[in-house]
C-alpha cells in the first residue's frame, strides 16, 4: 500500500520503533557541564527482528532505552513505539514495549510473585490473564517465588527483572546488558527465552559488550558513539564491509624464507603455521598465494578468516574512546572514516 492511501502511516506501521532526531541533554550538577547524551539519532527496528545496540561505555545506550521505557524524559524528538507516537499515545506506547533494565531497581521488600502481580496491575492486565507463575518457572525462579527480593541474588534479580519485562505480553522486549556478570547456566536461559520469544513474533532489542553474542543473535546492528549513530545494517552486511583478512598456511616442511608482497604482512607462528594479512580490495587471494610460493613454500592445508564484529567495532569506535573530552561540534565526527561505509 502507498503512502498516499494511507496518509503516510503505512511506512509508520511496519517498524517495531522508530525514533527521528531523538535528543538528550543531561543537565550538569555540581559545577559540571551539561552533557549531550543523544546528538540526534535516527533509528528503525524492523519488526520482528532480533535488534542489537552496540557501543563503548558512555555511548548512549541506556539512555535511549530508558527514554523507549519512558523512565527518561527526552530533550528532543520523535519516538514512536509499534506505531503509536510516546507523547501522542503514551500509554499505547507503553503497553507495546517491557524493559529489562540495566540497573537492578527492585523494591527488596517484594516478593517474585508480588513485584510481578504489582507489575501486572500496573499495566492493567486482567486477574484472569495474568501468568506469573508460568513467567517465575520460564526464568527459573519457582522456587523463590515467595522469597523477598533483597534475599535474591545478583543473577536471580536480573531474572526477576526479565520476568517483570514480561508480563504485559509486549510485543517489543527491550533487555539492557542482560548477561553483563551472569553465569553460564543464566546466560544459556536468557538467549533461548530470547529465541523462543522471538520466534513467537516478539520484536527483541539488546545492548551488549559481548560481540560474539551480538553476532551470533542479532539480524541487525546499530553502533552508537558519543550519543550518534555511526553505523547501522544487517549483521552480514556489517561484517562484509571490513575487507581485512587473514590467510593461515599450513607448510608442508618448516619455512626458511618468510613471503614478500606489497600490502601484504607475513608472519610465522609457533606452531609453524603462516598467518598473510591482507586487505581484499587491494590484493588478490592469487597474490598472496604467489608470494608464497616465490618464497619456496609448498602449502600442505590453508584457510583464511574474515573479520568478525569486534574487529567491525573498534573500527568504527576505538578513535573516540575519549568520553572525557568535552564535546566540540568543530571536530569531525569521530570514527566514520577509519572504515569505508
Ligand atoms: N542521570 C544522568 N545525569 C547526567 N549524565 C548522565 C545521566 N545518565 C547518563 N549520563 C551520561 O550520559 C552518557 C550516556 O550514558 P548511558 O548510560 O546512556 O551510556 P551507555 O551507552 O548505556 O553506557 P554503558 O555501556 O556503560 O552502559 C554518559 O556520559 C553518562 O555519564
Ligand atoms: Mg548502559
Amino acid at each position: 500500500m502507498s503512502d498516499e492511501q494511507t496518509g503516510g502511516k503505512s511506512h509508520m506501521a511496519d517498524a517495531a520503533i522508530r525514533i527521528e532526531g531523538l535528543r538528550k541533554t543531561y543537565r550538569g550538577g555540581r559545577g559540571q557541564p551539561e552533557k549531550h547524551a543523544l546528538k540526534g539519532i535516527d533509528l528503525t527496528v524492523p519488526r520482528g527482528s532480533v535488534f542489537g545496540l552496540l557501543g563503548p561505555n558512555g555511548a548512549g545506550k541506556s539512555t535511549l532505552i530508558n527514554i523507549l521505557a519512558g523512565l527518561v524524559v527526552k530533550s528532543a524528538g520523535a519516538v514512536s513505539i509499534w506505531g503509536y507516537d510516546q507523547d501522542q499515545n503514551p500509554r499505547q506506547s507503553r503497553v507495546a514495549i517491557g524493559v529489562m533494565p540495566q540497573e537492578l531497581n527492585l523494591d527488596p521488600f517484594f516478593t517474585p510473585r508480588g513485584a510481578l502481580e504489582v507489575q501486572a496491575g500496573l499495566y492493567g492486565v486482567p486477574k484472569a490473564e495474568r501468568r506469573s507463575d508460568e513467567i517465575l518457572e520460564l526464568v527459573g525462579l519457582s522456587d523463590k517465588a515467595e522469597a523477598y527480593a533483597r534475599t535474591l541474588s545478583g543473577g536471580m534479580r536480573r531474572r526477576l527483572l526479565l520476568a517483570k519485562a514480561l508480563v504485559h505480553h509486549p510485543k517489543i522486549l527491550v533487555l539492557d546488558e542482560p548477561t553483563a556478570g551472569v553465569d553460564i547456566e543464566l546466560r544459556q536461559m536468557l538467549w533461548a527465552n530470547v529465541r523462543k520469544l522471538n520466534e513467537q513474533g516478539v520484536t527483541i532489542i539488546l545492548t551488549t559488550h559481548y560481540l560474539e553474542e551480538a553476532q551470533e543473535m542479532c539480524d541487525e546492528i546499530a553502533i552508537i558513539n558519543s550519543g550518534e549513530k555511526i553505523a547501522q545494517d544487517s549483521t552480514a552486511n556489517l561484517l562484509g564491509r571490513m575487507d581485512r583478512r587473514t590467510m593461515v598456511i599450513l607448510p608442508d616442511a618448516p619455512v626458511q624464507n618468510l613471503p614478500t608482497a606489497e600490502n601484504v604482512t607475513a608472519a610465522l607462528r609457533d606452531d609453524g603455521n603462516l598467518v598473510l594479512q591482507y586487505h581484499s580490495n587491494q590484493t588478490s587471494a592469487e597474490s598472496v598465494l604467489e608470494s608464497v610460493r616465490q618464497a619456496g613454500i609448498r602449502i600442505r592445508d590453508v584457510r583464511t578468516e574474515e573479520a568478525d564484529l569486534e574487529d567491525v567495532f573498534l573500527a568504527l569506535t576505538s578513535s573516540s574512546a575519549d568520553d572525557l573530552v568535552a564535546d566540540d561540534p568543530a571536530q569531525p565526527r569521530r570514527g566514520l572514516h577509519r572504515v569505508k561505509l
